[in-house]
């Protein structure tokens, strides 16, 4: 049994340690906001925050969990308005929506970080999140948005 804080609530979760986060979010817990896109820490599709910090729940493991602090794409703002969230919506920048819940927490990462950050930020910050889309130029805009509101 594995306690941790998810989206503010202590979980116990009893499933072998070597399990991927990304797996107890979404078939344990039934988080599927978070997405799954490679499996292999290639696209950022699962992007959750540990800590605070941006992590690919594909590779955490459950056993490295105990006692931490994880936050979904659920558990980001408790009705969903969040400043990046309001902006992303304002800018319109899902097409498909697959790779944007982990875009949105790459963001939030980065903004708690960073809160006025240049395109370079955003960039560096976000580069392995992938959308096949290509919104990148509505994130970047979007990411700016919120930030302004931010402050
Ligand atoms: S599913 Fe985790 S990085 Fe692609
Ligand atoms: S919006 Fe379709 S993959 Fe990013």
């Amino acid at each position: 049994m594995i306690e941790v804080t998810i989206n503010g609530q202590q979980r116990r979760i009893d499933a072998d340690p070597d399990m991927p986060l990304l797996w107890v979010l979404r078939d344990i817990l039934g988080l599927t906001g978070t997405k799954y896109g490679c499996g292999a820490a290639q696209c950022g599709a699962c992007t959750v925050h540990v800590d605070g910090a941006a992590a690919r729940s594909c590779q955490v493991r459950l056993g490295e969990l105990a006692g931490r602090r994880v936050t979904t794409i659920e558990g980001l703002h408790p009705e969903g308005r969040h400043p990046l969230q309001l902006a992303w919506i304002a800018h319109q920048v899902p097409q498909c929506g697959y790779c944007q819940s982990g875009q949105i927490m790459a963001a939030a990462a980065l903004l708690a970080a960073k809160p006025n950050p240049t395109d370079a930020d955003i960039d560096a910050a976000l580069e392995g999140n992938l959308c096949r889309c290509g919104t990148y130029q509505r994130i970047r805009a979007a990411i700016h948005a919120a930030a302004r509101a931010q402050s």
